[in-house]
């Protein structure tokens, strides 16, 4: 495998990395210097000849996406979305808490490109720690002329605060995020109006993730012609992947996207390999949205196309969560049915009745109450809900859909073991308490 420099964990491990001083003394602020005297519609054109795809799950472009404010515009917002709230995702988290100045010159450079008036980052409610990283480094940055009027003496100016949620899963998407920001309840908005023309407080509004964000100095330092160079096509640039559960070494880490979801796990420069000889039996390599692997199906490219020829929605967030041979299945699938019925926010039916119908019949099994034909209704209920079959006012939906189904699809022969195999009599009692 061919060595990989970091780009965007580069100072991860640096000693006072979080310093704006340590932070200028490798370079740092030099790439937004440079945006600043560039026309904002020229950064436009260098992030969209670099192709850089958004990094919070539905790799959308991220200049043709600014590309999309209406050109008479007076006022912009920028919402950086770190809400971070897919599990068992955390590259957002390591970037803000190691190299939150990178992150702020990312924000900096998009804001000049868009001609933000205020950039507000939304960050999840349990990001305690990281939330006074990321202010420390926000005053600094103000101090040293970076943020606030007439920014470097020149004539830009935006704002930046910090906003903290309360920490629920659909505040992550773009527009319960506006929602929240704006002091109401984190409920989605229909599309049309897309917030690029009717967003925050009804102004043209850009949503980016944080590593979306944090490839931005890099791009305007070296060049769209150096990101493009990276990767596959269509898949450019620097990439963080997580990798959890029953590996030695569980952790944050970056490389192409032509990384396998094998080499992902047992690299040596990666996971290492699983614990203590165990097997594995599946992993959901991109967040639990994204549908689950079996073991057959590693060698799966961690880029944007692969993982549809794969059966999943996406590459989501690329963290992969690895389960063993020693795990029941049914536990996996009450777990996932449950963290989605919780964290639907109610206000379109199928949403709302059919995680909770799912959660309630993966509750069944899980108990050694199921029934062969309740994998059949399970299956049935994922196609009955969410965006793709447009039915729904967000993607929450497919995203408790997909790793449901494929679970249920790619798992299939050793739950109806299970159900065969359930205590007889169990199933009746079971049954009777939860009716
Ligand atoms: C239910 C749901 C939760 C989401 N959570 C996040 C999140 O925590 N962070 C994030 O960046 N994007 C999240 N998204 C995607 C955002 O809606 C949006 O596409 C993204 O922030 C855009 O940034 P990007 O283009 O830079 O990727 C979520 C989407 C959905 C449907
Ligand atoms: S799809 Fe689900 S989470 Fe999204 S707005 Fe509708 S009810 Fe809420």
């Amino acid at each position: 495998m061919a060595v990989f420099e970091p780009v965007l964990m580069r100072n991860v491990g640096v000693e006072n990395s979080t310093d704006i001083s340590v932070y200028k003394s490798r370079g740092g602020y030099e790439a937004a210097e440079k945006a600043l005297k560039m026309a904002p519609d020229d950064v436009i054109e260098e992030v969209k000849s670099a192709n850089l795809r958004g990094r919070g799950g539905a790799g959308f472009p991220a200049g043709v996406k600014w590309g999309f404010l209406p050109k008479d515009r007076k006022v912009t917002y920028l919402c950086v979305n770190a809400d971070e709230s897919e599990p068992p995702t955390f590259n957002n988290r390591i970037l803000i808490e190691e190299d939150p100045h990178q992150l702020l010159e990312g924000i900096l450079i998009a804001g000049y490109a868009t001609r933000t008036t205020v950039a507000y980052i939304y960050m999840r409610g349990e990001f305690m720690e990281q939330f006074h990283v990321l202010q420390k480094a926000l005053d600094q940055a103000y101090a040293a002329g970076l943020f606030g009027k007439k920014i470097l003496g020149g004539d830009f100016s935006m704002e930046c605060y910090i906003h903290r949620g309360a920490g629920a899963y659909i505040c992550g998407e773009e527009t319960g995020l506006i929602e929240s920001l704006e002091g109401k309840r984190g409920w989605p908005r229909i599309k049309p109006p897309f917030p690029a023309i009717e967003g925050l407080f009804g102004k043209p509004t850009v949503v980016n993730n944080i590593e979306t964000l944090a490839c931005l100095p890099h791009i305007i330092k070296r060049g769209a012609s150096w990101f493009t160079a990276i990767g596959p096509e269509g898949s450019f640039g620097p990439k963080l992947f997580c990798v959890s559960g029953p590996v030695k070494r569980p952790g944050c880490y970056e490389h192409s996207m032509d990384l396998t979801v094998r080499e992902l796990i047992d690299g040596q420069d990666f996971g290492q390999g699983m614990r203590d000889g165990r097997k594995i039996k599946g992993v959901f390599p991109g967040g639990l949205s994204m549908g689950v692997l079996t073991a057959d199906e590693l060698d799966m490219k961690l880029d944007f196309d692969d993982p549809r020829k794969h059966g999943l929605l996406g590459l989501g967030t690329a963290a992969a969560v690895v389960f063993d041979e020693d795990t029941d299945v049914r536990d996996v699938l009450v777990n996932v049915a449950r963290f989605y019925a919780l964290e639907s926010c109610g206000q379109c039916t199928q949403c709302r009745e059919g995680t909770s119908w799912m959660y309630k019949i993966a509750a069944r099994i899980a108990l050694g109450a199921g029934r062969l034909e309740d994998l059949d209704i399970i299956l049935e209920t994922t196609k009955n809900m969410g965006m793709m079959p447009g039915l729904s006012i967000c993607g929450l939906p497919d995203g408790a859909a997909f790793p449901i189904r494929t679970l249920v699809e790619k798992f299939r022969p050793e739950f109806e073991e299970r159900i065969r195999s359930q205590e007889a009599g169990k199933a009746d009692y079971v049954l009777s308490v939860l009716n």
